[in-house]
């Protein structure tokens, strides 16, 4: 079962995930050349504080280990959940994925963007702008009446079109009072197919999109998904509220 928010639930997701959303937003301008991913999540982490939020991520229980950090950086081949590093230095024609989740008041707001590091080739540009619209084509089959199946088809057929794949063993989700709640949206998927949108759900929709084919596996930290291929990934995300009126994107940021 899908839950349903009511009108308090939806109250508290759009404080959330408008909170999850403006930290995003304050740390775009930081990603530039010669940056580390430990430089953006201290950044992240001091963001969350200031918000009266709590990282979703850090320590966030998968099997025996607990996730080190307060929010997910991924670098070219990293498909998601990267582990920000002092290591990691971010160079002029790299792409760097930011997931942030957080916990308000109960409730759980999840977004992701990919961002350019600097100026970058012809095929990450469409790569990225190919992702960002298949997020736009899910979130408008989020509507009242369509079947989850409608979401992971459009964001399947939009990707695969432009030739790139979309990444099969990570799927979007129901977000609320948990991380992870049912549904699973998978980016690939035919019409008309599982469970009928209601009004009061609250969906994290994101496509996981790599420029080669569609296989990942998990680095030895246990926690980094990197394209099998090693080719690009990106990863864009949304928390969207299936309002009677039509979808509604939650993770909007707030000016500061
Ligand atoms: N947005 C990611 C997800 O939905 C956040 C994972 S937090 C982590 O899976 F701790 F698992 F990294
Ligand atoms: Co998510």
């Amino acid at each position: 079962m899908i839950p349903i928010k009511d009108k308090i639930g939806i109250a508290k997701m759009r404080e959330a995930c408008a909170i999850a959303a403006t930290v995003l937003d304050q740390l775009k301008p930081l990603v530039r050349p010669g940056v580390t991913t430990q430089d953006l999540e201290e950044a992240g982490r001091d963001w969350i504080a200031r918000l009266g939020a709590r990282s979703a991520c850090f320590g966030y229980q998968h099997g025996s280990r607990r996730y080190p950090a307060h929010t997910c950086i991924s670098v070219n081949e990293e498909v998601v959940h990267g582990i920000p590093s002092l290591r990691r230095v971010l160079r002029e024609g790299d792409i760097v994925s930011l997931d942030i989740v957080v916990w308000h008041d109960g409730y759980v707001g999840d977004n992701a963007t990919t961002l350019p590091v600097g100026p970058i080739s012809p095929a990450l540009e469409k790569l990225l702008r190919v992702s960002r619209e298949a997020l736009d084509l899910g979130i408008r089959q989020a509507q009242v009446g369509n079947r989850i199946g409608d979401i992971s088809h459009a964001i399947q057929t939009h990707c695969e079109s432009h030739g790139f794949s979309v990444v099969r063993d990570m799927v979007g989700h129901g977000v609320g009072t948990a991380m992870h709640e049912p549904p699973e949206i998978a980016n690939f998927g035919r019409r008309g197919t599982g469970e009928k949108i209601k009004p009061g759900m609250t969906l994290a929709i994101e496509p996981m999109v790599n420029l080669g084919g569609f296989k990942t596996k998990t680095l030895a930290d246990g926690w980094t998904h990197v394209t099998s291929d090693g080719q690009p990934s990106a990863h864009f995300e949304h928390t969207v509220l299936t309002a009677e009126s039509g979808p509604e994107i939650l993770t909007i940021p707030r000016p500061q």
